[in-house]
């Protein structure tokens, strides 16, 4: 009798947070007003999100009106340490970088990672059924055994599968609702889709960094920061 095995997940975390609609109200002001005072628009496209990090707006962990949500995305990231089983105890993790995106008609967010860390979260603020929904990528293709059999648009308009789903595909697109708080690995490609008519769709992006409480067995941690020496430059 054959069995299949399925080896090597992405694991990708969604929790709905409780955040009030005042409080809501408040960060999207505050969004809404980052972006009047953006420092480089010259560096966005018509057809590109705005983002807050390209703009001068990058630590939204430390502005008060975010204290509430970012308490429970700390609490949703030991959550998700949990579902993979990692001793976050020897860990200490810091909010390195967070900011707002701000998508209209049909601007949208090119693919990317966040490669200057390790986790990160992108929080649905503001969200339509219809805005342009995430989509992860798949880099490692494990299951491609013919070179762009996954992505080639000449097979796929020959229905050279006959159904797609995740052991077949490179992409997967992600349903999220407002308040929708997802938490992937900072390496996962991801974008949002194209071609479609969003009505301010505001998310929050944030990276998460983990050091090691105690670097002194340790091969493969970043050693706690009290302990680097900063140059004199
Ligand atoms: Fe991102």
């Amino acid at each position: 009798m054959q069995k299949i095995f399925n080896f090597f997940p992405l694991t990708v975390y969604k929790s709905s947070l409780s955040l009030s609609e005042s409080e809501k109200n408040e960060m999207i002001e505050e969004v809404r007003l980052m972006e009047k005072k953006s420092k480089n628009l010259d560096y966005k496209s018509t057809t590109k999100a705005w983002t807050g990090d390209t703009q001068g707006f990058e630590y939204l962990h430390n502005n008060p009106k975010f204290k509430n949500l970012f308490i429970q995305i700390n609490n949703c990231i030991l959550e998700y340490l949990e579902s993979l089983s990692v001793n976050y105890k020897k860990l200490d993790l810091y909010f390195q970088r967070s900011w707002a995106t701000i998508s209209k008609k049909t601007e949208h967010i090119d693919n990317h990672s966040h490669d200057q860390s390790h986790l990160s979260i992108a929080f649905y603020l503001k969200k339509q059924k219809d805005d342009a929904k995430i989509m992860f990528f798949d880099t490692s293709k494990h299951n491609e055994f013919i070179p762009q059999l996954f992505d080639s648009r000449s097979l796929a308009k020959e229905n050279i599968f006959k159904k797609r789903d995740i052991l077949n595909s490179s992409k997967v697109v992600f349903d999220t609702k407002e308040d929708d708080l997802l938490i992937f690995p900072s390496k996962t490609i991801h974008g949002t889709e194209q071609g479609k008519s969003n009505s301010e769709r505001i998310s929050i992006s944030a990276d998460i960094v983990f050091l090691a409480k105690d670097s002194s067995t340790l091969e493969h941690l970043v050693p706690p920061v009290e302990n680097w020496k900063k140059f004199s430059n």
